[in-house]
């Protein structure tokens, strides 16, 4: 049936939905939380978008990242998550965008746990939908899949405690769970945590630190961020641990290593002074550990 057919009173209707914003619809992600969120916390650019000397190269945003990550079983990169239709994810659904990113499944299967969605299980369905419609505003990029990409696991997720599960909206009023929030989407703890058999131990670990991250600048082990006061943060004052997290500096003033010193300058650095505060005030209740 054409348009020019309809009886006159739902012709009005149809005018007007041709109008209609597209901002205007309920489930519509809000582009700019999810550059917010995409740059400051959740980092998908550490892992998806390829590196130039010694930056991202956004001419490629989200085409894929330079890094091959391996264990024992998997070897994985992170793949093009532009809006590519033949070689990105252009042609998923906001579903399977979802599924990705807060579960952990791919359209093939399980994803190998490199890609963390424990830690964005957390994700307000606004932020997660702010988040998806972040990707969709890149521009496309064709790059096909980087080999070699091989997974042959069972993997236990391992979310932090508290954040398990999507949080709702209205629950980031309370500074408390927004720092939580933050330390979750931004992956603090699953690298400042002791590791038994490769998995964060968040009950008795939290923030003890240990793991090691073996790079460029040789073997680096994760800081203690407890509250302890020697081996710990507990002595450090706020500005010493905002200089850390969002500028990549010691509590001596040297520069920290990466990924650390990566993680601060081009994402943390970007955190607000609301979404700060709060992971400070948070930080400082975790229990202290030797
Ligand atoms: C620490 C590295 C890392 C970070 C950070 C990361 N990812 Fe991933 N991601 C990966 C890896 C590696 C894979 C592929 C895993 C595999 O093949 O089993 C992946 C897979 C995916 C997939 C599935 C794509 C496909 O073709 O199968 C999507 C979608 C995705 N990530 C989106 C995101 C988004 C959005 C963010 C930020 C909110 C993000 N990732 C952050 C490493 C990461
Ligand atoms: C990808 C892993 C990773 C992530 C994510 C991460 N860190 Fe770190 N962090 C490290 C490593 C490794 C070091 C040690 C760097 C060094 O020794 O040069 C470090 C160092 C630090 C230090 C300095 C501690 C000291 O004693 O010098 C602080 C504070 C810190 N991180 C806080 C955080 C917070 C808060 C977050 C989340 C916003 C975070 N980190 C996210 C790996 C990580």
């Amino acid at each position: 049936m054409s348009v020019n057919r309809l009886p006159p009173y739902l012709a009005i209707p149809v005018a007007l939905l041709a109008f209609w914003p597209v901002g205007a619809r309920a489930d519509a992600g809000d582009v700019e939380r999810g550059r917010y969120l995409v740059e400051a916390l959740t980092a998908c650019d550490n892992c998806h978008t390829p590196r130039g000397a010694d930056r991202y190269d956004y001419s490629k945003r989200f085409a894929g990242g330079a890094q091959t990550f391996s264990d024992k079983t998997y070897v994985v990169r992170g793949p093009n998550i532009s809006p590519d239709q033949e070689t990105g994810v252009g042609a998923w659904t906001d579903e399977e965008l979802r599924d990705a990113i807060v579960d952990g499944v791919g359209r093939a299967g399980r994803l190998a746990p490199v890609m963390p969605s424990d830690s964005y299980k957390a994700l307000t369905a606004r932020d997660l939908n702010a988040i998806i419609a972040f990707l969709r505003s890149a521009a496309p990029v064709g790059a096909p899949l980087q080999a070699p990409q091989q997974r042959s696991g069972e993997w236990a997720p391992h979310p932090m405690p508290g954040a398990a599960a999507a949080f709702g909206e209205a629950w980031l009023a309370d500074k408390d769970v927004r720092g939580l929030y933050v330390a979750s989407l931004a992956r603090c703890m699953s690298c400042h945590s002791e590791e038994i058999d490769g998995a964060p131990e968040y009950r008795n670990g939290l923030g003890a630190g240990g793991k090691i991250f073996r790079n460029a600048a040789g073997a680096v082990v994760a800081s203690n961020i407890t509250s302890h006061a020697t081996n710990g943060v507990g002595a450090w004052s706020d500005e010493e641990l905002k200089r850390a997290i969002t500028q990549g500096l010691a509590r001596g003033g040297s520069s920290l290593r990466p990924p650390m010193s990566t993680l601060s300058k081009a994402h943390f650095s970007k955190m607000s002074s609301e979404d700060l505060d709060a992971l400070i005030a948070w930080m400082r209740r975790i229990p202290p550990k030797e």
